[in-house]
Parts: C-alpha cells; structure tokens; sequence
C-alpha cells in the first residue's frame, strides 16, 4: 500500500478540503441551518431542514475510546432488537459497529430483513432512513442518529418544484397516455430523494432507481413510456441515458430556479430524458485534469468513479457504477494493481486500507468527506443507543402513511426490476 501522504505528493494534490472539518459535527447543531464543514457545506440548507438538538455534554465530551465502549455495550444490550445499518460513507467508528454495510440499494433491502428488530438505526442520511421506514414493517422504528444529516443532493428537489415542473410538461407534452397506451412522461425519482418524491413517481407510474439499477430502471420506464423527468441528480441520468444509446440533444436540462425550466418549449416535447439540475456536491468536485494526473504518476492504473461524477469524468474514466460496483472492481483487482477512484473519501480510504496489496487512492486524496454523512458521529450513535437501553426512542424517522405506501409502490416496482 502505498501512504495517503506518497500519494498527495504524486499527484501534485492541493489542499481543497475545508478547515472546519477538524471541529466536531456538534459545533453545527446549534448554529444557523447548514450542512457542517465538508463537501457540500457550500449548498444551500432548505429552511424546513430538520435540525438535531443539542446533544448531552457527556456525550460531546467523551473520548473517543469511552464513545466505542458505551456502543458496543448498548448495543449488547439490546440484543437481536437493534439492527445497525451503516452506508459505505460513513466513517470507520461507525462501521464498525454496523450489522451490514452497503450502498443505498442494498441497505433498502437489509432494512427490510429483519422484522423481528424493534429498532433499526440508520447510519446513513434522511432520505435512506426514509426507504428503510417505508420498507421495515410499521411496529419498527427507525431512528436517524443525527437530525442533521440529509444530503444536499436530495434537497435540490422538493415536491412543489417537482409538480410545478410536472404540470408545465404536462402543459407542453400532453397529459396522460398517447394512442399506443404508451404515458407521455414517466416520472424517475433517484432514491437520493425525500419519500414525497417517491410517492410522487408512484401516484404518476414512475419509479425509484439507485446508481446500482440506473439503467434496468429506465428501460421499465422507456418500455411505459415516451419520455422520462429524471430527478434529482442530472449526472446520474445523464450517464446513463448516454450508455443506453441517447444523444445529449434529446436530454434537456429543468432548471427549478428558472421560468419553464430554462429550455424552450419544443427541446421539451422532442425530449426523451428531461433531467433535472441537481447534482452531489462530493461527485462534482472530480475532474478529468485529475485522472490524467493519476494516470501520469500511476501508469497503467485503472480509473473508476461513481456516476454522480460528470459526463467528462465518466466519459475519461475506465468504469464507472455504484458504491457496491466500486468494491467489488477493488476486491476484484490483481495484487499489485493501482486503482483510482472516483468517489467519497472515507470508503476510498476503507479499501486502500482492506486492501493494502493494491494501491487504492481518491483521484482528488484531499477532498472533503460528504459532509451531511460526516455529521453521524459516535457520540449520536452512543446517545441514540443508550436512550433505547433506556426505553426512549430518540430521532424517530416517521414518513406519514398515505405517502409511504404511495412510495412503496415506486420501491415496490423497482425491487421488481431489480430485485
Ligand atoms: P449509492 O449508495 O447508491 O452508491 O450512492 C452513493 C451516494 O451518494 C449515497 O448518498
Ligand atoms: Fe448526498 Fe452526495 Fe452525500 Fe450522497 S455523497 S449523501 S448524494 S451529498
């Protein structure tokens, strides 16, 4: 393995991360909405975003190793009645006490595997602990570390934006079915989307896909439909849309912020993915100017990014897939190989140390963590725990009835896809 420190200096790396990632998420709580230091701390918060109340101070000032003792002793505690899920971003603290790790597809499907847990606690973001209160049975709760974390990406889109895009499109393509049966629009929600969303897309014979299912999701929609609004994450869509044969003229973008999207009128009708203009902060930050640089310092090296990344970056890249493709190329991968990757730091990093016969580094090794995932720290997951030891239930996730089964239905199809 080759050090984080060797690599910085073989890719001329300059420091682009932000300073404020030394404090601890708690400082954050109580200050105005925001998303903590990290790589989408630039976004904008929405007003109504949950906020985490102060946590305990003998949480805030515990050590780090007292933090891993009061885990690991309430969730012994709490038996087979917790189940711990932890997405690949989140830190190594955290990880280690998950019951299973995984991308958001496949943590949607573990949240539903274990009926017999009351509580599953999501060390992931609000919108996966949405999925996984949507998917679990209603007796479970599923509890959110910290209020905090959500994900800028997710926030690009609300619900008004998207039936207020919806009716304008409705307005231009026409309503409903065409002649051949076949729906004039078919509504595509990222599952980096809130359950509003989701619900949507099932109200409107759409779907929900993951990075993982991108591209069996849109063919279920094309084989429904004549178009696609595919929302939040344009990269995504784009990507996709261009691997199964589209051209980026029939893929104008929506821009909420703008009249009528932005594009004229007829780019809309003759459209056949209308993407909207979202994006992740954490995969934006890539660039091709950093794989030439890889591939330079580390020739040979294979490139691969997750497709949040930009056309440019997917386009230079050598593959590209979801967080769980991303570890499976890695394990994969010859002993003495060298793999560049395109993706958050904290599971780049987890991999070049799980594997240190290969040389595994973040085509940027200075990013920024995904600063809304960095916001579950132990001391939530110490303070959530021990209140369920204690019979309370903290940061209960509840998506209200009408909107999780309008939801499921959207999961539902997806799962059917892609099972
Ligand atoms: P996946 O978990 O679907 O790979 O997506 C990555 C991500 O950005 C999660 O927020
Ligand atoms: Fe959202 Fe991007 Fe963070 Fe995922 S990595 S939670 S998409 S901001």
């Amino acid at each position: 393995m080759t050090s984080v420190d060797a690599i910085i200096e073989k890719l001329g790396a300059t420091r682009t991360c932000d300073a404020g990632l030394t404090k601890a998420p708690w400082a954050f709580d109580k200050t105005k909405p925001s998303y903590g230091p990290g790589a989408s701390a630039l976004d904008l918060i929405p007003h109504n975003a949950p906020r985490q109340q102060p946590l305990p101070a003998e949480y805030t000032q515990a050590s780090d190793d007292e933090l891993q003792e009061r885990i690991i002793n309430a969730k012994r505690a709490l038996g087979n009645k917790v189940l711990i899920l932890g997405h690949f971003y989140q830190r190594d603290e955290i990880i280690v006490h998950a019951d299973y790790t995984g991308d958001s597809f496949q943590l949607s499907k573990n949240a539903a595997t274990r009926p017999e847990a009351d509580n599953i606690v999501f060390c992931g973001v609000h919108f996966m602990a949405e999925t996984a209160d949507i998917l679990s049975t209603p007796r479970q709760n599923v509890i959110l570390p910290n209020m905090s974390a959500g994900c800028s990406m997710a926030d690009m889109a609300n619900i008004d934006q998207v039936t207020d895009a919806w009716e304008q499109l409705e307005d231009i393509c026409g309503k409903g079915t065409d002649a051949d049966g076949k729906q004039q629009i078919v509504p595509v929600t990222y599952m980096n989307s809130s359950a509003a969303l989701k619900a949507f897309c099932g109200r409107h014979g759409g779907i929900v896909c993951t990075s993982s299912n991108a591209r069996p999701v849109l063919e279920w929609a094309f084989a429904r439909g004549k178009r696609v609004l595919f929302f939040p994450d344009q990269h995504l869509g784009r990507n996709t849309a261009l691997a199964m044969g589209m051209s980026l003229d029939q893929m104008p973008l929506w821009d909420p912020y703008k009249p009528a999207g932005s594009a004229a009128p007829e780019d809309y009708r003759d459209a056949k993915m209308i993407l909207w203009k979202g994006f992740c902060s954490v995969h934006q930050r890539f660039t091709v100017d950093q794989i030439d640089r890889a591939r330079k310092a580390f020739p040979g090296c294979k490139v691969i990014v997750h497709p949040e990344c930009s056309m440019d970056v997917v386009n230079a890249a050598d593959g590209t897939g979801s967080t769980a493709y991303i570890v499976k190329e890695i394990e994969n991968a010859p002993a003495g190989s060298a793999i560049a990757v395109g993706t958050e730091i904290n599971l780049v990093n987890r991999l070049a140390a799980q594997h240190p016969d290969k040389t595994v580094f973040c085509l940027d090794p200075v990013v920024c963590p995904c600063s809304t995932m960095y916001r579950i720290h132990p001391a939530y997951l110490a303070w959530a725990l021990e209140n369920l030891v204690n019979g309370k239930v903290v940061n209960k996730i509840t998506v209200d009835p009408q909107t999780a089964s309008e939801a499921k239905i959207a999961l539902e199809r997806m799962l059917e896809v892609h099972p």
